[in-house]
């Protein structure tokens, strides 16, 4: 028997519904925050990946899904949506539109080979948000309140947002040199990957899925110390901001996320549930990339952003008991009896249909005992039941499901009846 891929998920007509009011509530938030739409394509340059989230990621060394295609092409199934979108901005001139900063948002698969775990997979869903063309600690402040609001929408409490500013390029360097000097007397210590990485990209140590308990990351140096009167004064006044919109946070100043673009602030929005046994505890992430458009050859501008993941919304959803209203409606059901009748369901259903009444009847012969089941399975408002005697007389007897109360109309007016 042919299965479903490792770490991929079928969603099925219960769930879907669920994704459906999700992706429809976002749609609606995105509305009252000014951001729009964008797609980009499911597979990019295999480049624009290694460039843009960096070399020495885990994401970019480990989890792509890269190909060649027929024209020898090297091609990668997206692992997440920022680097694309700012391709998107570079090559469409988004600058030159009037509209500063541009305000997007994307909604789509992502494809990273991870291993599995509950609420990592292999394809999941990113939402997220880059809003390019300003820098102003005032845009930091609505992307982390837009964060906030999206969970809170969902009826989420139990959530703790994490801090951390990772300063400019210029803090960075000083802050590379005292990482390298931290870690070289204990580097042997470390799993092969940092072992590479300190010299090229010492931060990304601090990220390490293998070596995060080593006491040497606990009590390694801290961005915060190094950062220039620029970077500090930028975090002074997201923090500020953070506060005059009520939001509480906390501050890590180990935290640098997976992903190399970024710069100043940064974040993620954790389960704040210490019952949750769960490996499993970010639900979403992100921050400022100052130097990403620069550096994919685009124009002078900085941009921030975050992605979170339905998949780790669903389950966030399911750990604090929160059940979406996503209850199915139905309106009709017509149990039939006999061919003629059944002939006549036809182009009564039809003619509901038509009227955006949602109806059905039944197609596998059940005895009207089973059709009645169909119709409570279905959730149906009204059934009806048509023999020859209802065609005969123009007359059926609507019966409403909850109240079993039956009231007798004109079967010819039934349907501008229910309509
Ligand atoms: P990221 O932290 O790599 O950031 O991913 C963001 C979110 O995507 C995670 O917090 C998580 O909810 C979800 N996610 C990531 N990997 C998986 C997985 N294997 N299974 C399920 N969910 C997953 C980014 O991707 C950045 N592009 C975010 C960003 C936007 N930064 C600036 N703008």
């Amino acid at each position: 028997m042919i299965r479903i891929p490792r770490g991929t998920q079928d969603i099925l007509p219960t769930e879907t519904k669920k994704w459906r009011y999700i992706e429809n509530k976002l749609d609606e938030l995105m509305t009252y925050y000014n951001y729009k739409e964008i797609r980009t394509p499911i597979f990019e340059s295999t480049e624009l990946f290694a460039r843009g989230v960096g070399d020495s990621t885990d994401v970019v060394q480990k989890e792509m899904y890269t190909f060649k295609d027929k024209g020898d092409r090297s091609l990668t199934l997206r692992p997440e949506g920022t680097a694309a979108v700012v391709r998107s901005f570079i090559e469409n001139k988004m600058q030159g539109e009037p509209n500063q900063p541009i305000k997007l948002y994307y909604n789509g698969p992502m494809f990273r080979y991870e291993r599995k775990q509950k609420g990592r997979y292999r394809q999941f869903t990113q939402f997220g948000v880059e809003a390019i063309g300003a820098e102003n600690p005032s845009i930091d402040a609505e992307v982390l309140s837009l964060v906030m609001h999206v969970y809170q929408a969902f009826g989420l409490k139990k959530l703790k947002l994490v801090i951390n500013s990772i300063g400019d390029m210029e803090s960075r360097k000083e802050y590379y040199e005292a990482l390298q000097a931290h870690f070289k007397p204990v580097i042997h210590e470390f799993c092969s990957d940092c072992q590479n990485r300190i010299d090229s990209n010492p931060m990304r140590i601090l990220d390490c899925k293998v070596d995060r308990n080593h006491e040497a990351v606990q009590n390694a140096p801290k961005i915060t110390d190094y950062l220039n009167d620029y970077s500090k004064a930028y975090y002074q006044k997201v923090k500020e901001l953070l506060d005059v919109l009520e939001i509480p946070y906390e501050e890590d100043p180990n935290l640098v996320r997976g992903l190399d673009y970024y710069t100043h602030t940064a974040f993620e929005l954790m389960m704040d549930n210490e019952a949750y046994d769960g490996a499993i505890t970010t639900l979403c992430g992100g921050g400022r990339y100052n130097g990403l458009l620069e550096l994919l050859d685009g124009p002078k501008e900085t941009g921030i952003g975050f992605a979170l993941s339905i998949e780790r919304l669903l389950l966030a959803l399911e750990e604090e008991g929160i059940e979406l209203p996503v209850d199915d409606e139905f309106d009709l059901f017509i149990a039939t009896m006999g061919e003629r009748a059944d002939t006549y369901a036809v182009k009564l259903l039809d003619a509901c249909r038509k009227n955006n009444i949602k109806a059905d009847k039944d197609y596998l012969s059940r005895k009207l005992k089973g059709q009645m089941k169909q119709a409570d399975r279905l959730n149906a408002t009204y059934t009806i039941v048509l023999g020859d005697q209802e065609l005969d007389n123009d007359e059926v007897n609507l019966k409403t499901m909850e109240t079993g109360e039956q009231q007798s109309i004109k079967l010819s007016e039934l349907v501008s009846h229910l309509k």
